[in-house]
């Protein structure tokens, strides 16, 4: 947990809470907190364990793109969650999104593009949205509205290289996915955007299971988020989020992303599927154990 990403404090939330739930669900747990510097003696660290399995609570860059999973092959240790290769797709959006479009699934159109010139003019016509190709959490996000005059004033810290995607509107509806079993669907309710204060603050979203929506959007987001899950290679649990145009029937929904490393903090939407599918969280925890073992 822990580790270098901007999603350093999401991961030491998710962290802590499956180290109780796994304690509950009866392993020894050792907790692992990576700094937020890169380098150091990670790979020593993690060859001295002497574990069996490593639970990777990691989120965002090193722990969720392929990084941390290529040390732990190559030290030979199991871990939970996807592998290298779905790791780094997954992580990728522009890439998975043309793997998930392969796949015959419903995504958006995007480009990538300097970030200076996104600052410059407008390279799609509003609404649009600004995000870096490979952060999580709606870190660095930027919506342009429809009609808005000046491009998006993006902060420094914004990679060089920025994804613009095409707005898609409508209700925001998540799915997790337990090796081949879509365990429900979420609709998240918020004031505003659903953003990283919305995601992380108790009370910032109201989480509707299952989702007040029509069986067939229902269905279909169960069945995108399994075929999405294949489509990356993804292992263990993900989750795939959606848009739904409540105006458009089945065509209006979009999926948005698939997340291989889905928030584990007390407001998350996986653990509280999971459980609302009849699998508490040290069920959900012995589940992925067993899962990376076998
Ligand atoms: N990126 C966060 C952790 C999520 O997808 O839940
Ligand atoms: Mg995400």
């Amino acid at each position: 947990m822990g580790g270098p990403s901007a999603e350093r404090e999401v991961s030491l939330s998710s962290g802590r809470e499956c180290a109780k739930a796994l304690r509950v669900a009866g392993y020894d747990v050792i907790e692992v907190e990576l700094g937020p510097e890169r380098g150091g003696d990670l790979v020593a660290r993690l060859a001295g364990l002497r574990c069996d399995v490593v639970f990777n609570a990691l989120h965002g860059r090193w722990g969720e793109d392929g990084c941390v999973q290529g040390i732990l092959e190559w030290l030979d240790l199991p871990y939970t969650h996807s592998g290298v290769l779905a790791s780094a797709l997954a992580m990728d959006k522009t890439r998975a999104k043309d793997a998930l479009r392969v796949a015959g699934l419903p995504v958006v159109e995007s480009v990538i593009a300097d970030a200076d010139e996104v600052r410059a003019r407008h390279v799609l016509p509003p609404p649009y949205v600004v995000k870096p190709n490979d952060e999580g959490s709606s870190v660095g996000v930027y919506i342009v509205h429809d009609g808005a005059n000046q491009p998006p004033q993006l902060a420094p810290t914004m990679p060089a290289r920025v994804m613009v995607e095409t707005y898609a509107p409508g209700r925001e509806l998540t799915t997790a996915v337990m090796g081949d079993r879509a365990l429900g669907v979420t609709e998240i309710i918020t004031e505003g955007w659903y953003d990283y204060a919305a995601k992380y603050s108790v009370g910032g979203s109201r989480h509707v299971i299952p989702a007040a929506i029509p069986g067939d959007i229902a269905q279909a987001c169960r069945d995108y988020a399994v075929r999405a899950h294949d489509a990356l290679g993804c292992r263990g649990l993900s989750r795939t989020d959606f848009r739904w145009d409540d105006t458009r029937g089945l065509d209006g929904l979009i999926l948005l992303e698939v997340n291989t490393q889905p928030g584990m903090t007390p407001t998350s939407l996986a653990p509280e599927q999971a459980a609302h599918a009849g699998i508490d969280f040290p069920a959900l925890m012995r589940w992925m154990v067993e899962d990376a073992l076998c």
